[in-house]
């Protein structure tokens, strides 16, 4: 490919609302192994860090697709690869019909503009020594917009959209709040006018009571701006408000995704059953709460992931079949349209909770056992 690519003009939603009828993201097999070097005194790759392995997932038009696991199994890695921060080791990502895996930065031009970051940072996210209008403005002149009325002018406008004071344009970020700065990442990502914000982890570092007023800013964001995300969270409960598909991650693979109500209501993967159960305030219904399920065991290294099903040292459900067969992410039997499980034993499509005792947290186990031993 040598010249810019061309991105159809956008069908579906000219309303600004959302529609998962057109695909605007397709991600298939997407890898990403960060080579790992030792020897002396000639270095050599001596292994990989398998970050990303092999992950499928798709975003609709003005969709929210949440992207939920624990620490290192490759949420970022997944988004940087997305928004082309990082080279993709193999598989394919195609955005508005255009393959873009592997294009160079000049053809990326048109396709940067739409598909912006938030990160979680919103300390380390913002240049210090520029004023938030520069912060804002910045997008703009790198890309050569300029907007009707000006870039200022619409620096202001986006300032006043995310609930900051237009006459704060001449203020550095440290005379901001984190909340703000958040806001004002929202604002910086808002400026290229994007079609898809990969978002990540946009509220981890907030107070909790802030945290609802910047999901609340996403969300007006998504509904009257009919702009797409990839919402990446530690839990399920952050996303659950948010994102009207989610897939759950483990070690570098999608295991589990499907609607809303599927993935909170009738989770078939043990893996999604787990981190629900580790959400106290999800509930089934009003009556009934899930019991707590604790997985037990460290989450494997990515550098040598267990065979098979990657879960499967961690499973309670584990046969002999899980060691020697990778589970394929398709629909399963009792799964609604759309609802991908990857497991050979899946959970029973049903509410009710396991009696079993695993352990999530091997700190909060060592504790109890500790306890238990006063
Ligand atoms: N540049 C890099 N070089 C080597 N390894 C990396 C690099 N970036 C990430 N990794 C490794 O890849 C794995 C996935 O990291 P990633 O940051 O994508 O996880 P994550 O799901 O976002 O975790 P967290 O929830 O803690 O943010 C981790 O084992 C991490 O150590
Ligand atoms: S494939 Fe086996 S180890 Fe993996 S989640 Fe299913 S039952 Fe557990
Ligand atoms: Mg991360």
């Amino acid at each position: 490919m040598s010249e810019n690519l061309t991105l159809p003009a956008q069908q579906g939603s000219t309303d600004g609302a959302p529609s998962t009828t057109e695909t605007l993201l397709e991600v298939e097999g997407l890898t990403k192994h960060f080579p790992i070097y030792g020897g002396f005194p000639i270095k050599r790759k001596v292994g990989a860090v398998q970050a990303v392995d092999g992950v499928d997932l798709t975003v609709g038009v003005g969709e929210s697709l949440g992207l939920v696991g624990e620490s290192g199994c490759g949420k970022s890695t997944t988004g940087r690869l997305i928004t082309r921060l990082l080279e993709p080791t193999g598989g394919r990502i195609t955005y508005r019909g255009q393959d873009i895996t592997h294009a160079k930065r000049k053809q990326l031009a048109p396709v940067r503009s739409e598909i912006q970051m938030i990160f979680q940072d919103p300390y380390s996210s913002l240049n210090p020594r520029q004023t938030v209008g520069s912060i804002i403005k910045s997008p703009m002149e790198v890309n050569g917009i300029n907007p009707a009325g000006g870039r200022e002018k619409k620096v202001r406008e986006l300032l006043e959209l995310v609930g900051l004071n237009p006459e704060h344009y001449n203020r550095f970020p440290h005379e901001f709040s984190g909340g703000q700065r958040q806001r004002i990442g929202v604002a910086r990502a808002l400026a290229l006018n994007p079609k898809l914000i990969v978002a990540d982890e946009p509220v981890s570092a907030l107070d909790v009571s802030i945290q609802a007023q910047v999901i609340n800013l996403l969300q007006k964001v998504q509904d009257e701006l009919g702009i797409a995300f990839l919402f990446i969270a530690h839990d399920l409960a952050v996303v659950r408000h948010f994102s009207q598909r989610v897939a759950v991650m483990y070690l570098g693979k999608v295991v589990e995704v499907g609607d809303r109500e599927s993935i909170y209501n009738r989770p078939r993967h043990p893996y999604t059953h787990a981190l629900l159960s580790a959400v106290p305030e999800v509930r089934v219904d009003e009556e009934e709460q899930r019991e707590r399920i604790r997985l037990s065991g460290d989450v494997p290294s990515p550098i040598s992931p267990p065979s098979g099903c990657r879960f499967r040292t961690r499973c309670w459900k584990a046969q002999d079949k899980c060691a020697t067969e990778e589970p394929p992410l398709v629909q399963i039997s009792g799964n609604r349209e759309g609802h991908l499980t990857a497991c050979h034993f899946p959970e029973d499509p049903t509410t009710e909770a396991r009696d079993e005792d695993v352990v999530l947290d091997p700190a909060l186990k060592a504790l109890e056992d500790s306890a238990g031993k006063e």
